[in-house]
């Protein structure tokens, strides 16, 4: 998809990842809808755009809930005039103490912004896009998603759940003209893994970091290369230090899978 002239909606795009992807694609001429529960880093990710030439908007939304869904959509639509590309990006994990020893609660706030909102986004926009013709939806996953993650096996299970919705829906491309597809990031430097580190090192639990940590440009990277690519759909983009690789699960023509 050629992303000069398109409108995308990006979901926790007042920080880390979604800030850089918003960035990016608003410097490839996309114009934005930044999403998020954080007004100061909205605002803050909208002026840097600005400040580049670029066009942005600042939606307060919550996303596991039905109406902040809609409102973040309908804001591509009535300010731009239409919705090209979503991001599901928001994202928590449970964090130390952990699962389960954090609160109940913690864990199912975990699946309702991980996996959910993923969800909800996806079937919201899906029949806005298609009144021009289509869209492309990319998914933050995690290699939490592909591997057993230990140190947040909820976190995991919600991003497992976000790679097989992803790879299920690859028939979207030829009956909506909707590609879906997510990105498997390693650990990114984000105020996400920062905090994570705290709150371990406050439980006085152990954790590890790799020698080598993926900047949040890197994931922008990634994510506009799925976007720009037409025969990426229904496929994870795993996102390591030492470079990319595509799982390509899709069933081949004619199967009835
Ligand atoms: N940082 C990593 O190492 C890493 C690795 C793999 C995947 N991810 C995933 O990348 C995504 C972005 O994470 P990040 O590292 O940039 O973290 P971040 O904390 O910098 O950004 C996450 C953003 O999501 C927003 N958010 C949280 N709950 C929300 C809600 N209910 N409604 C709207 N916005 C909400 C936050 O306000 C924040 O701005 C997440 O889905 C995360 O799981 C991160």
């Amino acid at each position: 998809m050629e992303i000069k002239g398109k409108a995308g909606v990006i979901t926790g795009g007042s920080s880390g990842i979604g800030r850089a992807t918003a960035e990016r694609l608003a410097k490839e001429g996309a114009a934005i809808v930044v999403a998020d529960l954080d007004e100061a880093g909205g605002a803050e990710t909208v002026k840097r755009i600005e400040s580049a030439g670029g066009r942005a908007v600042f939606v307060k939304a919550d996303v596991t809930k039905l109406e902040d869904a809609r409102r973040m959509l309908d804001t591509a639509m009535s300010k731009y005039g239409r919705l090209d590309i979503l991001h599901n990006n928001a994202g928590i994990g449970v964090g130390a103490p952990g699962y389960p020893d954090a609160p109940p609660e913690r864990w199912h706030l975990v699946i309702e912004i991980d996996l959910q909102a993923v969800i909800l986004g996806t079937g919201l926009a899906a029949p806005l896009m298609q009144k021009n013709g289509g869209g492309v939806i990319i998914n933050t996953a995690s290699m939490a998603g592909l591997y057993p993650h230990r140190q947040d096996a909820v976190y995991g299970a919600a991003k497992g759940g976000v790679v097989n919705f992803t790879h299920s829906l690859a028939s979207w491309e030829a009956e909506r003209k909707i590609r879906v597809n997510c990105i498997c990031p390693g650990i990114v430097d984000t105020p996400l893994v920062r905090r994570g580190l705290e709150l371990a090192k406050q439980h006085g639990i152990k954790s590890w970091m790799p020698s080598k940590i993926i900047q949040p440009e890197e994931i922008a990277d990634a994510v506009v290369s799925l976007v720009r690519d037409d025969s990426m759909f229904g496929c994870s983009l795993e996102v390591r230090p030492t470079g990319r690789q595509i799982v390509d699960p899709r069933p081949a023509p004619g199967s009835r899978r």
